[in-house]
C-alpha cells in the first residue's frame, strides 16, 4: 500500500551512478525470470515475452538477457540523449528502452501486435516504478521519443518496435 501511494513520475536526476547490484535488482523486478518454465515478473500476452529491455548508460548500450540474468554489450556509445526528446533523458543514470520483438508475436494481426505489446510493456514499466519507489530512485516512463533516430542508432530490425523508454536515477539532493 505504501509503495502504491508513493509511486510517482519524477524527472530530476543527480549525476550519481546506479551500482550493479541495484541495476541487477531493477532489471529482475522489471522482467526477470521467476519460474522454472521461464515465466517472468510481468505477464505477457500469450506468453510471447516479446518485450526486450535495453539499458542505455554513460558506459554504452546493453541488452538484458533475462534467462541468464546478465547484460550483453551492444554499443559503446552513450545513446541516453536519443531515448527521449526531453532534456532530462540524458541526465538519468540509465534509460531503459522497451523494444517489442514482433518476430515473437506469432500468429497475430498487426493490431494485436501493437495493442498487446503496448499492454505488456506497461506491466514492466509499472514494476520498474514500484522497484524505484522502494529503492529511493526517481523514474519516469516516456513515449516522447524520436523512434526512427533511436532505432537507427540501436540498429534495430524493422520488426523490432520501440514502445517506450523509462529514465531511472537518483534524485538531486535537496540543499
Ligand atoms: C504511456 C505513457 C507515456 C508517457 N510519456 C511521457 C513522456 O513522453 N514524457 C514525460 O515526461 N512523461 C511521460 N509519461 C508520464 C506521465 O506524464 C505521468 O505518468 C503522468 O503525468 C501522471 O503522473 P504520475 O506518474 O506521477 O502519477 C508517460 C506516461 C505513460 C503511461
Amino acid at each position: 500500500m505504501q509503495l502504491l501511494r508513493e509511486r510517482k513520475s519524477a524527472r530530476e536526476f543527480s549525476g550519481e551512478k546506479i551500482s550493479l547490484p541495484v541495476l541487477s535488482n531493477l532489471l529482475w523486478a522489471a522482467f526477470g525470470v521467476t519460474r522454472s518454465d521461464g515465466r517472468r515478473t510481468a505477464p505477457s500476452a500469450r506468453n510471447w515475452q516479446e518485450t526486450v529491455i535495453y539499458v542505455a548508460s554513460a558506459d554504452g548500450l546493453f541488452l538484458y538477457d533475462a534467462k541468464a540474468h546478465s547484460l550483453l554489450p551492444i554499443l559503446k556509445e552513450d545513446v541516453r540523449s536519443l531515448t527521449g526528446t526531453q532534456a532530462y533523458a540524458k541526465e538519468a543514470a540509465v534509460d531503459l528502452i522497451y523494444v517489442a520483438d514482433y518476430a515473437r508475436a506469432v500468429n497475430s494481426s498487426m493490431e494485436e501486435k501493437d495493442l498487446w505489446s503496448a499492454c505488456d510493456t506497461g506491466f514492466i514499466a509499472q514494476n520498474v516504478y514500484l522497484y524505484c519507489t522502494s529503492e529511493g530512485l526517481n523514474t519516469v516512463v516516456r513515449g516522447l521519443i524520436d523512434k526512427a533516430a533511436l532505432a537507427g542508432a540501436m540498429r534495430l530490425r524493422p520488426d523490432q518496435k520501440i514502445i517506450l523508454a523509462q529514465s531511472v536515477g537518483y534524485p538531486k539532493k535537496s540543499s
